[in-house]
């Protein structure tokens, strides 16, 4: 099954709360975000955002320019729908990170939680790395969250890749600089616990 198919299979069958990575606020997302930038000035691209609260967060702390994208429709409609008129406040796309074209030099902030993971090709890995670059302004900041070393192996019943800050930041080249990384074990709605890594780094 495509990516495409897949992620709409996902939001066309579950619940929000129903999956794994669901999180009623995404704290150190939040966290990360407001100590990088002045959030309500920055232009913030949230990558895969799917259902996640982030946006309605960043919308409330007054941020005026955030870019929501997902591969999915569905959840974005849903998102969208969640938020009322507030969604006329927010830019949406619809497309594949590692093919859609974005500005060149648009986003001083750019905030992945749990998509980069499910890249488990080096090419994919390259044309992610090389959209990051083209779309962030030169300065601006790079927050990636992916499983940690001790995270699952599959996420969605897909395979994943397991990352430690080193092997992360290794992925993105001499370009970026690590400001910071963490570990965040994340509580899913099922019980059980995912560890997962986030790591902060700046452009050249
Ligand atoms: C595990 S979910 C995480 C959602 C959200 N970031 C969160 O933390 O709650 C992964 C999300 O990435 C989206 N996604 C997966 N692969 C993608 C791709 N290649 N391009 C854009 N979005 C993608 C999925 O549709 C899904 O919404």
């Amino acid at each position: 099954m495509d990516t495409k198919r897949h992620w709409e299979n996902v939001y066309t069958t579950k619940a929000p709360d129903a999956v794994s990575w669901y999180r009623r606020h995404l704290e150190t997302s939040l966290a990360l975000i407001e100590r990088a930038t002045d959030a309500r000035e920055a232009s913030i691209i949230d990558v895969g955002g799917g259902e996640s609260t982030l946006v309605d967060d960043l919308l409330i702390r007054g941020c005026k320019n955030v870019t929501m994208l997902d591969v999915s429709q569905t959840a974005i409609e849903i998102t969208k729908k969640r938020l009322g008129l507030t969604a006329e406040q927010v830019r949406w796309l619809i497309g594949d990170i590692v093919e859609i074209e974005l500005q060149p030099q648009a986003y001083d902030l750019w905030h992945d939680r749990a998509v980069f993971h499910f890249l488990t090709t080096s090419e994919r890995r390259l044309a992610y790395v090389r959209q990051v670059t083209r779309a962030v302004k030169p300065g601006g900041h790079v927050i990636i969250s992916t499983f940690g070393p001790e995270g699952p192996t599959k996420c969605s019943g897909l395979e994943v890749m397991r990352y430690d800050a080193e092997s992360l930041h290794g992925e993105f080249g001499g370009r970026y600089r690590l400001v910071e990384s963490s570990h965040d074990l994340h509580q899913t709605p099922f019980g059980t616990t995912q560890q997962f890594l986030y790591c902060y780094c700046r452009l050249d």
